[in-house]
């Protein structure tokens, strides 16, 4: 079995790498972790790869004029690591449409809601403010528009009357970790199929626990 050799993406303490790079770590995971990269060289998530025995590196984005510089140096790191597929873990720089065109349909993002509510920043903050009674976190296919893209896997977490963002978001949390490495497992086995806005093939019904996971999580069912 080819293993896609995989970069993850990260700008700060990388808990969503942690559970890539464990995921990955069993023999008949479809991808490899061959490189965590970071535009901020001190993220916290750097150091912890590191001491995983993965390869890191840092493109510190304040350095460069603009942002299409940036990205040129990041794909020559890319290209230099022969990177097949990317995974973004909490990596907070927007692209251009350039470099997602080098990465059509091999680039993935996880978000803190569920999409297409709450684009954007501070989305437990925005859902408590709501009044929301359903939160969760979702893994798409990025594409040039900001937070938009075909949906991969998604979990849903009730919101309770106790809660504050720091409460919500480590309930969200808990679940970005189960769904980020079984969108990428289903993504790089070729489990999937993109149709227009829609991932096919992921789950079948009774599977269905997997993208809303009992527990913590909330089931329709
Ligand atoms: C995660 O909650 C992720 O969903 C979010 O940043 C956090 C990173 O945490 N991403 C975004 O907000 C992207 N717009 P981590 O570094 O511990 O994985």
């Amino acid at each position: 079995m080819t293993r896609l050799r995989t970069a993850i993406l990260i700008s700060g303490r990388g808990s969503n790498m942690d559970e890539l790079i464990a995921a990955a770590r069993a023999p008949e995971f479809p991808a490899q972790i061959a490189l965590v990269l970071s535009n901020r060289p001190d993220a916290p998530g750097l150091a912890k790869a590191k001491a995983a025995g993965i390869a890191v590196a840092a493109v510190d984005h304040k350095i460069y004029a603009g942002r299409e510089e940036f990205e040129r140096s990041l794909q020559i790191v890319l290209e230099t690591y022969r990177i097949d597929f990317l995974c973004l873990a909490g990596f907070m720089r927007l692209f251009t449409p350039w470099f997602i065109s080098q990465w059509r349909g091999r680039i993935l993002n996880i978000h803190p809601a569920l999409l297409p509510a709450y684009r954007g920043l501070h989305t437990h903050e925005r859902a408590l403010a709501d009044g929301v009674k359903i939160h969760g976190c979702t893994v798409h296919f990025v594409v040039p528009e900001m937070d938009e893209g075909p949906i991969v896997a998604q979990a849903a977490v009730p919101v309770l009357d106790g809660d504050d963002a720091e409460t919500l978001g480590a309930r969200v949390l808990a679940q970005e970790h189960v769904i980020y490495p079984l969108a990428l497992r289903l993504v790089a086995s070729g489990a999937v199929r993109v149709e227009g806005n829609r991932v096919l093939g992921a789950l079948a019904e009774s599977d269905a626990r997997l993208v809303a996971p009992a527990g913590d999580g909330v089931t329709n069912g």
